[in-house]
């Protein structure tokens, strides 16, 4: 495994001439290669019209489905492209049958989406959210989870790595343990995928959602669903139209058999396009080497920011991620990430109402929020931190 060629990656990536941009984990830059695909088939839809574009790039739109799918470990008919994580994440979460007074089991650093989605289905269908608590770590906790396991269980739903900082939950033990219990799991791994390997066989979900635009460089508004194939007989999408149940009696629609029941007919086939070359971009550097030089750079991160006194860090969890979550005393985050903005630098934050149960238990303000990625370099780094601090609060 050779290392990754980071003046090859660099010179591909043409964001990195207008900022030093750190925030892989709010939208990260695309390769040229991402770009060249959105456009070159927008410029077909613009020659030929849309459908004509779409007939002739039907080879191509097809291998989206398959580069989604080797990324993750599954197989083609498992994977609904969608346009966002979100519309993913419901469609299996609407989807699913819950019998009234079941318990939806989630965890501490639950996504705010999510986390409605299971008030509605709560208010609607008489559930029980139940919050799974952490480990001194910051993790879900294994044992809470194995311990408070019974009949009335009806999902566990989790989120991989949450938005708001460098925790990384055991989702693949979560996994283990809803595979025993014969109960359906649910993974967001919005911000895992582009950073980590994932490996559905692994994490035993029988649900995972996920983003375009985030780690994996894909154009806003991408996104995918994954569905376990035993699901595929029966689930239901809680809307459909005619692309994911043809119409085929005056009376009656058949669901297609794959995860594309999941799908509406009309999409922006020209992002899909962005995402199938994002994944194959990512996927020709090697996600290990990408884990690797993630965590290095998170790392030097931690490192160079736990020197100051004024500035408090508030990652959890043993093994952490490539979002580095802090805050700096008596400072506006806001105007923070406008000083870095004039200094060409792009930092991000995350409120508190985005994981409002970690934040609430942990009182967190709301932070600021460094997510390098592979092609940002450890001069980046101490360049971010060095124009932090002239930021005047040392
Ligand atoms: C953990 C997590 N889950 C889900 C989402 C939602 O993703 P999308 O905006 O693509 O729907 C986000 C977005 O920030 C996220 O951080």
């Amino acid at each position: 495994m050779s290392a990754i060629d980071i003046e090859k990656v660099r010179s591909e990536t043409p964001g990195i001439q207008v900022s030093t941009h750190l925030l892989a984990s709010g939208s990260a830059l695309m390769p040229q290669c991402v770009v060249n695909a959105v456009i070159e088939y927008t410029q077909l839809e613009a020659q030929f019209g849309g459908y004509e574009a779409q007939a002739q790039q039907a080879d191509k739109l097809e291998r989206v489905y398959s580069s989604v799918a080797r990324h993750i470990g599954a197989n083609t008919r498992e994977i609904a492209v969608m346009e966002n994580a979100t519309v993913g994440w419901c469609h299996a979460f609407y989807a699913l049958p819950l019998k009234r007074g079941a318990r939806i089991l989630t965890c501490e650093a639950e996504y705010a989406a999510n986390y409605v989605a299971f008030l509605q289905r709560a208010k609607r269908d008489d559930l029980r959210i139940e919050v799974i608590p952490s480990d001194e770590t910051g993790a879900l906790d294994i044992t809470a989870l194995e311990n408070t396991i019974d009949d009335d269980v009806g999902l566990i739903a989790i989120t991989w790595i949450p938005t708001n900082g460098g925790l990384v939950n055991p989702a693949a033990e979560v996994g283990k343990i809803a595979q025993a219990h014969g109960v359906p799991y649910l993974l967001d791994a919005c911000q895992a995928a582009g950073q980590m390997r994932i490996d559905v066989a692994e994490l035993q979900c029988d649900f995972l959602s996920a983003t375009g635009r985030k780690f994996l460089r894909g154009p806003r508004g991408t996104g995918f669903l994954y569905v376990k194939e035993k699901w595929l007989a029966s689930l239901e999408p809680a809307m459909i139209d005619h692309f994911g149940a043809p119409w085929v009696a005056r009376d009656r629609y058949e669901l297609r058999d794959d995860a594309r029941r999941f799908e509406t007919w009309e999409n922006s086939c020209a992002l899909r396009a962005g995402l199938g070359a994002a994944i194959d971009y990512a996927d020709q550097i090697g996600i290990d080497l990408i884990a690797e030089r993630i965590s290095m750079l998170a790392e030097q991160t931690r490192s160079l920011l736990a020197e100051d006194p004024q500035i408090t860090l508030h990652d959890l969890g043993s093994t952490k991620c490539g979002i580095v979550s802090f805050s700096i005393n008596d400072t506006d985050p806001e105007a923070v990430i406008q000083h870095m903005a004039a200094e060409r630098f792009v930092i991000g934050a995350s409120q508190p109402s985005s994981t409002r149960i970690d934040a609430e238990r942990r009182s967190l303000p709301t932070v600021l929020r460094i997510a390098p990625h592979y092609y940002n370099t450890e001069y980046d780094i101490t360049q971010a931190v060095a124009r932090l601090r002239s930021y005047g609060f040392a």
